[in-house]
């Protein structure tokens, strides 16, 4: 009977995907019984998992108070400023009438966090995927609570980082437009260079002629390189008595020529959508402009798959065996805290199922076919250190889910310090393994399928550019709170300075305070703090993240208005 239902089920599915124009929705997917990874927690994993746990614990209180602190913005006064007397409704208020939902998938929410000029909460911006009438696009919301929303070099990377997220995966980008342009003491940082203020723009542009949408949503000030967001924007809405654009506001006019004029007079809604041109939709309010920008998303010419199909597809999808709580304990405080990765692997996988590939090879490394609330993926996980053998076996799956079309999932729990080299044949395996890691880094880097980093524990050396860290361009990259970034693990700095017998002493002061240094350098926080990730996620959301991150790849594959582009003649 289950299975008739199962049959039935499966051949509903098939008919609704036949009745898809797209041609990705006409294919027929195969199905999959992969083997079930049955790994419980055993008595002899107690000792780990419990200390595990208690580290993932005080992770998560850090979490807690960072992300109560970012909700806050700038502050009481700042809030009550924005809010009554500039009668503005706060960034979170406005995703909330933005998106279909609050489900959204948030990037960087700690970006700005313990920087050297200071905390900057959330970098003055929001940026993250939500849904708008069932489709995901990147939103970048300057919260004008943070200084007037001016841009510092953080915000400024943060908003470039989502443009980037938004043209890897084409998604339509939505701005939310409220900043005073430039934070001006650190102007040096922000204006001149490559990657700063004029790059946003520059996206702009070549997302435009991708056919990757840009909107804009007035509804604050757009003061100097504010004011090009929503001009090269392609559809713009702007807020009555709410938003202004100009390039130099009233007290500039006043110095310049004397003149006395109000912001609404210089460069408010009425202003720009009948005079200059500059907008096309004048909203009386805030609400209105979000349902504005809503019916403009639903212009864009996607062909979702229809609700039916969605339900079913989640209908047949199986959780893993063992709870998503589970795993905090095997979450390694450090890397001799690291248990079987298959464990995680088996709490992330739809039914605990997983096709591992070359099981008895390179076995600190683990490869292998699994889906993820029912999308196929690669995942390629260290288990120990990455040998000759596991970086060979690395090169080889990532190529293989490279000629398959598979998106790879990366794992990543590198090894705290590189190999001493005190023999010669240790030199001979450590250069052997250096040409192994090169190919597998070079399969990394030109493998064109989507790839996703978590760092499950720890981001150290070479390794970690072989298991796609940040500069191998994953389409998205998270961490969880109990990571490690840093070339060397802290307890290992030892392995950066060459011995010297006679500065015995003066070297183990050196290692202590460089130990000290890689502790509080290499936290999950601090990195996130950076932005060299796109945010820490808790473990037991991040079978949730990876269907929203997947979801989130695919969906242009929906995009009909690039079919064009894709079946026009090459002209050389
Ligand atoms: N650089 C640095 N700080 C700035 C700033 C800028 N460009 N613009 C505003 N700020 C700061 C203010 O000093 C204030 O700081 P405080 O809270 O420590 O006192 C905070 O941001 C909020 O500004 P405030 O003017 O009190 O708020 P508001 O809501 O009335 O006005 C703006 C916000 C952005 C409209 C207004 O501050 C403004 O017009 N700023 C100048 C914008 C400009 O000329 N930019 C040119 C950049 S090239």
């Amino acid at each position: 009977m289950h299975r008739c239902m199962l049959r039935f089920v499966e051949q509903l599915r098939q008919s609704s995907v036949r009745c898809m124009s797209s041609g990705v929705g006409r294919r027929r997917a195969l199905r999959s019984a992969f083997p079930v990874l049955d790994l419980p927690l055993q008595p002899i994993h107690l000792h780990v998992y419990e200390a595990n746990l208690r580290n993932s614990n005080a992770c998560l209180k850090m979490y807690t108070e960072f992300r109560e602190k970012v909700r806050k913005g700038g502050g009481e006064n700042a809030v009550a400023r924005h809010t009554q007397r500039n009668r503005k409704l706060l960034v979170r208020d406005r995703l909330r009438l933005l998106l279909d939902d609050e489900d959204f998938l948030e990037l960087s929410p700690f970006a700005g966090l313990g920087l050297p000029y200071g905390d900057i909460p959330s970098a003055g911006c929001l940026t993250g995927i939500g849904r708008i009438n069932d489709l995901w696009c990147v939103f970048i919301a300057n919260d004008a609570t943070v200084k007037g929303g001016t841009a510092y070099p953080i915000t400024v990377k943060k908003q470039l980082r989502a443009q980037e997220i938004a043209i890897q995966n084409r998604l339509p980008c939505v701005y939310l437009v409220d900043s005073g342009g430039a934070f001006l003491p650190l102007q040096s940082e922000i204006f001149p260079d490559k990657n700063q203020g004029g790059r946003t723009f520059y996206n702009e542009a070549i997302m435009s002629a991708m056919k990757i949408p840009q909107v804009a949503v007035v509804c604050g000030s757009c003061t100097a390189g504010g004011a090009y967001v929503p001009t090269m924007a392609e559809e713009a809405v702007m807020v009555h008595r709410i938003g202004t654009i100009f390039l130099g506001g009233p007290p500039l006019v006043k110095a310049a020529t004397g003149e006395q004029v109000s912001p609404e007079d210089l460069g408010g809604a009425r202003l720009h959508s009948e005079v200059s041109g500059c907008v096309d939709h004048f909203a009386w309010e805030e609400k209105e402009a979000f349902d504005y920008t809503r019916n403009i998303i639903s212009t864009l010419n996607f062909h979702l798959p229809e609700e039916e199909e969605d339900t079913l597809k989640r209908r047949t999808e199986e959780e893993p065996l063992y709870s998503s709580e589970e795993l905090l304990g095997l979450a390694p405080q450090s890397y001799s805290y690291s248990l079987d990765v298959k464990m995680i692997i088996n709490r992330l996988t739809d039914g605990s199922r997983f096709q591992e590939f070359k099981a008895r090879y390179g076995t600190t490394l683990v490869t292998g076919f699994a889906k993820i609330h029912g999308h196929l993926v690669g995942i390629v996980a260290n288990n120990g250190m990455l040998s000759y053998e596991a970086a060979l076996k690395g090169s080889h799956f990532v190529q293989l889910c490279d000629q398959r079309d598979v998106p790879l999932v990366f794992l990543q729990n590198t090894a705290p310090a590189a190999a001493m080299t005190l023999s010669t044949s240790q030199a001979e395996i450590n250069s052997n393994r250096l040409k192994a890691q090169g190919s597998m880094m070079s399969a990394v880097a030109c493998a064109s399928v989507p790839k996703i980093t978590v760092v499950i524990g720890g981001c150290h050396g070479a390794d970690s550019y072989a298991m796609c860290g940040r500069a191998f361009d994953p389409n998205f990259l998270f961490l969880w709170p109990n990571a490690r970034v840093s070339v060397t693990a802290p307890g290992h700095a030892g392995s950066l300075l060459v011995p010297d017998d006679e500065l015995e002493e003066e070297q183990q002061k050196q290692e202590e305070k460089l130990n000290k240094r890689l502790k509080e350098e290499s936290s999950a926080f601090f990195s996130s703090g950076r932005m060299w990730d796109d945010g820490v996620i808790l473990p037991q959301d991040t079978r949730k993240v990876l269907r929203d991150a997947l979801n989130i790849i695919k969906q242009q594959h929906y995009q009909l208005s690039t079919e064009k582009l894709q079946s026009a003649p090459l002209r050389m």
